[in-house]
């Protein structure tokens, strides 16, 4: 029986809330989280046997993405008072992409961490999860999973599209295109300067179909964000509505013992696979979907990447693919659209989080721009979503997005130029002696989830300038790290295993011959397999980057791309057992 001795709606037995185990206690072990809780000028009421719900916030100045997420929090707690529930807002670990070194992927898992840390140690009994840039949405994400606890997602929103001089700015996706005509010497420095501020003008993430964008579009996919949570921009009263019905909606889901793992089950990520496919979504999606599933116990894997998502048309005009941005999408009607236009393609049953099922939430959707969502007879193209090449080269998988690259380039043998870190890649590939031509295939080494370490986004790798001059705009690059969400080419990702704990990648020599053949999903080195053990016997690991703290931990215990990049250690869930009272 909950404190107030009322029945929760939808329970099948009146049960106590878990923050009963702190606030309805009798003697010292109640009166201590009580009497220092009203400190804060709560009053009596508000610790009456309520549901307790903590706003998780990955606000910081730090994440200039998440920067309005205190604003956004405050309407969320609206919503949660309005229906009756406790709102306590707590921070965690927040990950800035712009700012953080040597990347947030590194720090992905620790965040996740520190939210499921701070969930089950404190009298949480229901969490709204506020987060924004890249890796915040599946770091709070796989924290409240493995606690299991009633959750919502609530994104900060995209950017205002970008605006210079009667041109549309894409966040990401022009800077890449600004860096090349700056070192083409097609605009100034000046002009270069003026871009930069001129781009990024408003709170909220990348307004490309980014990772950000991604992440939030597939959080509502997955059903546990509400309609439009992905696309409402951030400067957009509406969003702060969204925020309030999550607030209203957190509460209702607390009294009905409707956990993060009853929302995502299986069904649910085969519907997010098949959106990213339609949307275009971020080669970043891979790893977080499979870590997010790998804490839930969720039979989901890298092959399901390619299996589920082979066929469906990217039907979403947004950049890095072609035209439009995030505000475009919101206008046209937005994801509820997309996930109707492939309804034939979806688990229509799976639930969601408002109640009901993704079927009945898409039932009545309408879109307003077919130029931005197209109609499924005129898709950007049929293939869109992730493929998963294997091979001699990639025994575990790599993967390629097929709607970034060039389809000339899909098929293709080219002799390899072999870069053995990110830095040895800077410094040499505007040499102008580069050994190279437009059929060279770029391969890095040493920048996965352990040689780097953290798996950055440098997969994309600048093409040779000497080639740019000559009017080369893709080659075929391969490497163990990631490329960013609004990045574009025909690029091969997250090889595995990874070239710096002796994955067939670090035997790969300047010269050797590479096939990529996308359609048989192959990826191949042409190298005897004799030759290659002999190499395999001369390798020698790079030694660990970091001796102690966070960085060691990470090298010890993080796991390849085909799993998800996640911990060891942190794969599954433990639930919010009762806690110890120390006091
Ligand atoms: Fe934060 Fe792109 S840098 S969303």
């Amino acid at each position: 029986m909950q404190a107030d001795g009322q029945r929760p709606v939808g329970a099948s037995e009146p049960r106590a809330y878990r923050s009963a185990e702190w606030f309805a206690r009798e003697g010292k072990y109640g009166f201590i989280p009580r009497s220092w809780m009203k400190s804060q000028g709560f009053s009596p009421e508000l610790l009456d046997g309520r549901p307790v719900i903590g706003i998780c916030n990955t606000w910081s100045e730090l994440t200039n993405c998440n920067r309005h997420l205190r604003e956004l929090a405050e309407h969320v707690k609206r919503g949660v008072l309005m229906a009756g529930g406790f709102p306590l807002e707590f921070p965690v670990t927040s990950l800035g992409e712009p700012l953080m070194r040597p990347t947030t992927m590194m720090f992905r898992n620790l965040a996740a961490m520190d939210v499921e840390e701070t969930i089950r140690a404190n009298p949480i009994d229901g969490v709204v999860l506020l987060a924004g840039c890249d890796k915040t949405t599946p770091a709070v994400l796989m924290g409240a999973a493995s606690c299991d606890v009633p959750s919502i997602l609530v994104s900060g929103g995209p950017m205002l599209n970008g605006r210079f001089r009667g041109r549309t700015l894409g966040s990401g996706t022009d800077m890449f295109k600004l860096d090349e005509e700056y070192r083409t010497g097609k605009i100034s420095k000046a002009e270069l300067d003026a871009a930069e501020a001129a781009m990024s003008r408003s709170a909220g993430s990348c307004m490309t179909m980014g990772t950000a964008s991604t992440m939030a579009s597939l959080g509502e996919a997955l059903g546990i964000g509400l309609p439009m949570n992905g696309s409402i921009p951030a400067a957009d009263s509406r969003r702060a509505v969204l925020a309030e019905e999550s607030g209203k909606r957190i509460v209702e889901l607390v009294r009905q013992n409707i956990t993060i793992s009853q929302i995502l089950t299986r069904p649910a990520f085969e519907n997010a696979v098949r959106v990213n496919g339609a949307i275009g979504g971020s080669t970043n999606a891979v790893v977080h979907l499979l870590a997010l599933a790998g804490r839930l116990g969720v039979d989901f894997k890298l092959e399901d990447w390619d299996r589920l998502g082979r066929d469906v048309p990217t039907i979403v005009d947004l950049k890095p693919s072609v035209r439009f941005l995030m505000e475009e999408f919101f206008d046209a009607g937005g994801l509820p659209v997309v996930m109707q236009r492939i309804g034939h393609l979806l688990n229509l049953d799976a639930p969601a989080v408002e109640g009901g099922t993704i079927g009945a939430r898409i039932a009545s959707a309408k879109c307003w721009d077919d130029e931005v969502i197209r109609p499924l007879d005129r898709p950007l193209t049929g293939q869109g979503g992730i493929m998963v090449l294997k091979g001699n080269l990639a025994p575990d998988g790599a993967i390629i997005k097929p709607s970034a690259a060039s389809p000339r380039l899909m098929q293709h043998r080219g002799r390899a130029m072999v870069f053995e870190n990110a830095e040895d890649m800077r410094a040499r590939i505007d040499d102008p002696a580069l050994d190279v031509d437009a059929d060279t295939v770029l391969v890095l080494k040493n920048a996965g989830p352990r040689g780097y370490p953290g798996m950055p986004e440098v997969g994309t790798m600048s093409l040779p300038k000497k080639l740019l001059e000559r009017g080369v705009t893709d080659m075929v690059r391969i490497s163990d790290a990631r490329m960013s969400g609004t990045a574009f080419g025909t690029v091969i990702l997250h090889v595995a295993p990874e070239s710096a704990v002796g994955g067939p990648l670090a035997l790969v020599r300047s010269g050797d011959f590479i096939t990529i053949d996308a359609a048989g999903r192959r990826l191949e080195v042409e190298v005897s397999d004799e030759e290659l053990a002999r190499r395999r016997a001369e390798f020698v690991p790079p030694p660990p980057a970091y001796e102690r703290g966070y960085g060691r931990l990470y090298i010890d215990h993080v796991q390849q791309a085909d799993k998800g990049v996640d911990f060891d250690f942190l794969v599954g869930g433990s639930g919010t057992p009762p806690s110890k009272v120390s006091f």
